[in-house]
């Protein structure tokens, strides 16, 4: 079944994401250009315990969300009669959460008479790193990197609108292995900066302790960091022998506390970089040529996977496309960015549109 006939170019675009807990809505010129992007970060909601909350999630996007739009609208300098399109954000994430988004983006839609459409997150991080950008020689076929606090994968993508899993984490997601790591290390949430921050604070070695880095099987294009969790862990406090015996670790000291920040750091870059190297390989087997590296996802605003992946693009004679920083974590500017690609397709929602937990890519 083919998409109906495509629109004339849509302009002015709302995008609405509230899949985990940022309350984020934007407006786009077109598919690339930004005009306001407002995030309502409920970090402080959720600090006391460490994670996120679903229940005080949704219940924060209730409060925030026509908030949050009437602030998108009033940057970008229009008003809601000015728009052509609303973009929702409709999978994956948490259920009550995602609910908001999308009743309010199809109240919008409805009342408005405007297309509806409903985007993948997962593939809207992948999308993130052409934003206010103006390069325009992306070319396919692209490895796709999403790495966030709920999803490490990479993808063979043949267009921004087509994007094939090649492989993922089996256990902890990277940004939550950053964030449980630095718990462990007595960081305050949000963790994964957090950690990142200490890992470059002066004097902080890498080196100073070796921890795991995960291949699996030797073709294996999966990711795992329980191990790398797991072995952090010991280091800070200590080893559980079989019977029952237990070996201290070394006092957390200031020192040692931020050359384990710094080790973890590079373990996980590391393991990610490994299987990055694999599925760029697959590709380039699969389809004969590999010409872009698309990344996106909160945790593409660590400071050691940005040089790594700078450095691999070059490597490779790839095109790097990767979110500046205001679009690494959640947001709804990459949201109204693809929601305008696919609209310009000809694909659209109605107002049977769900809200979905699980990944679909
Ligand atoms: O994309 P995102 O905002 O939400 C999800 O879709 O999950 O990603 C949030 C994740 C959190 O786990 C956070 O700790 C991690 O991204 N993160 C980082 C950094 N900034 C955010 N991890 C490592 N280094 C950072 N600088
Ligand atoms: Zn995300």
């Amino acid at each position: 079944m083919g998409f109906p006939p495509a629109y004339p170019s849509l302009v002015l675009i709302l995008g609405i994401e509230s899949s985990c807990d940022e309350t984020a809505a934007a407006v786009l010129d077109g598919p690339r250009r930004v005009r306001s992007s407002i995030v309502a970060s409920q970090t402080d909601l959720h600090a006391e315990y460490a994670g996120v909350v679903p229940e005080i999630a949704s219940r924060a996007h209730v409060e925030r969300i026509l908030p949050v739009v009437r602030r998108a609208l009033a940057e970008a300098g229009i008003t809601l009669s000015q728009l052509e399109a609303v973009a929702v954000g409709h999978r994956p994430g948490l259920i009550g959460s995602l609910l908001v988004g999308v009743a309010a983006a199809k109240a919008l839609a409805w009342s408005l008479g405007l297309p509806l459409i409903g985007v993948d997150h997962v593939q809207a991080h992948l999308y993130s790193g052409v934003l206010d950008r103006d390069e325009r020689d992306e070319g396919f076929p692209a490895l796709g990197l999403a790495v966030s606090g709920g999803h490490t994968a990479t993808y063979l993508m043949r267009s921004w609108i087509d994007a094939n899993r090649l492989g993922g984490t089996i256990d902890d997601a990277v940004g939550e292995a950053f964030d449980k790591a630095a718990t462990i290390l007595g960081l305050p949430f949000p963790g994964g900066p957090n950690l990142d921050r200490l890992a470059q604070s002066p004097g902080a070695n890498p080196k100073a302790i070796e921890l795991p880095i995960s291949r699996l099987g030797a073709d294996s294009l999966d990711f795992s960091f329980s191990g790398l969790k797991t072995a952090l862990l010991y280091q800070a406090r200590g080893v559980p022998g079989r019977r029952g015996e237990f070996t201290p670790a070394p006092a957390l000291t200031p020192e040692r506390r931020a050359d384990l920040a710094a080790s973890f750091q590079l373990a996980a870059v590391r393991s990610l970089m490994l299987k990055l190297e694999r599925a760029r390989a697959a590709i380039v087997e699969r389809t004969g040529a590999c010409r872009m590296l698309a990344c996106g996802g909160g945790v593409t605003a660590n400071s050691l996977l940005r040089r790594e992946l700078e450095q691999f693009a070059a490597a490779h004679g790839l095109a790097l496309r990767l979110p500046a920083p205001a679009f690494c974590i959640d947001n709804a500017a990459m949201i109204a960015g693809l929601g305008c690609l696919l609209l310009n397709s000809g694909a659209r929602s109605d107002l049977s549109l769900a809200a979905e937990p699980s990944a679909a890519i």
